[in-house]
C-alpha cells in the first residue's frame, strides 16, 4: 500500500543543516499496524509528516499504490491528503477560530461523516464542548478534538503523532480501542507513541534513533 524508499530530510538551522531523517525505508501493507517509537528529536514525527505528504524528503520515494506522491499533481497530493489519510497532529493543531464541531467538520467530505461526529462526541466526553474554542478546552480535550478529526472521514491511512500523550489512563485506553475498532474494520494506522500500551496493539514496530531506523 504504501512504500518509503530511501528518504532523507535535513532541516536548516541557521547556516548549519541538520540531519532528521537520514535513509529511511519501509513497507506498510493495507491493514498494517505500525507502531513508532524512540527518543524526543529522532525523526518520528518528520517521517510521519513525510507520509501524510506534508514535508517533501530531499531526496527518496515515498510511493502510494506505487505512485510517487510527491511527484504527482498538486491535485493528486491534496486528493492524497483530504481522502487517504487521516492526521493527528503532535501539537494537535486545531483551528483556533473555530469551535470543536466546526474543526472536525473540517475533514467532513460526505454527509456519512457527519452521521458520526455525534457518536465519536460521545465515546470521547466532549459532546458539552462541542460549541468551545480550543482556546477553552484542557490539553486533553484538545487531543481529543484532534483524535476525532483524524479518523472522522474513515481514511485509509490514519497517522497518529503520540495520540495518548495528555490523556488519563481512561480517555487513553478508550482512545485506542477506537483506533484498534479502526483497524479489524481495515484501516491502516501508523502511530507515534512512547507509551507501551498503545505498542502493543502494533504487528510491527519501528524503532528509529538519530533519523535511522534501528
Ligand atoms: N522545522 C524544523 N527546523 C529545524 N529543525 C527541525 C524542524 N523540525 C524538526 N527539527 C529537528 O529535527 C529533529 C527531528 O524532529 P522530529 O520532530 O521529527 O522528532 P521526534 O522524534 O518527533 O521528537 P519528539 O519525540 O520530541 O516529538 C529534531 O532534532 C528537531 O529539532
Ligand atoms: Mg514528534
Amino acid at each position: 500500500m504504501l512504500e518509503i524508499r530511501n528518504i532523507s530530510k535535513k532541516y536548516k538551522r541557521g547556516s548549519e543543516e541538520f540531519p532528521a531523517l537520514k535513509d529511511v525505508s519501509l513497507k506498510i501493507e493495507k491493514g498494517d499496524y505500525v507502531s513508532v517509537t524512540g527518543p524526543s528529536g529522532s525523526g518520528k514525527s518528520t517521517l510521519l509528516n513525510a507520509v501524510g505528504g506534508l514535508i517533501r524528503p530531499d531526496s527518496g520515494e515515498v510511493l502510494y499504490k506505487g505512485e510517487n506522491i510527491y511527484r504527482q499533481k498538486e491535485k493528486y497530493l491534496n486528493y492524497y491528503r483530504k481522502t487517504d489519510v487521516g492526521f493527528m497532529f503532535q501539537q494537535f493543531h486545531l483551528m483556533p477560530y473555530l469551535t470543536v464541531i466546526e474543526n472536525i467538520r473540517l475533514t467532513c467530505y460526505k454527509e456519512s461523516h457527519s452521521n458520526r461526529i455525534n457518536f465519536y462526541l460521545d465515546k470521547c466526553s466532549l459532546l458539552d464542548m462541542k460549541d468551545k474554542y480550543p482556546s477553552e478546552l484542557s490539553v486533553g480535550e484538545k487531543q481529543r478534538a484532534s483524535f476525532i478529526r483524524a479518523i472522522i472521514s474513515d481514511p485509509k491511512l490514519l497517522l497518529a503523532d503520540e495520540p495518548t500523550g495528555n490523556l488519563d489512563p481512561g480517555n487513553s485506553e478508550m482512545l485506542m480501542s477506537l483506533i484498534e475498532e479502526y483497524h479489524k474494520e481495515g484501516g491502516t494506522v501508523v502511530l507515534v507513541s512512547h507509551d507501551p500500551n498503545a505498542v502493543r496493539y502494533s504487528n510491527l514496530n519501528i524503532r528509529i534513533i538519530l533519523g535511522r531506523i534501528q
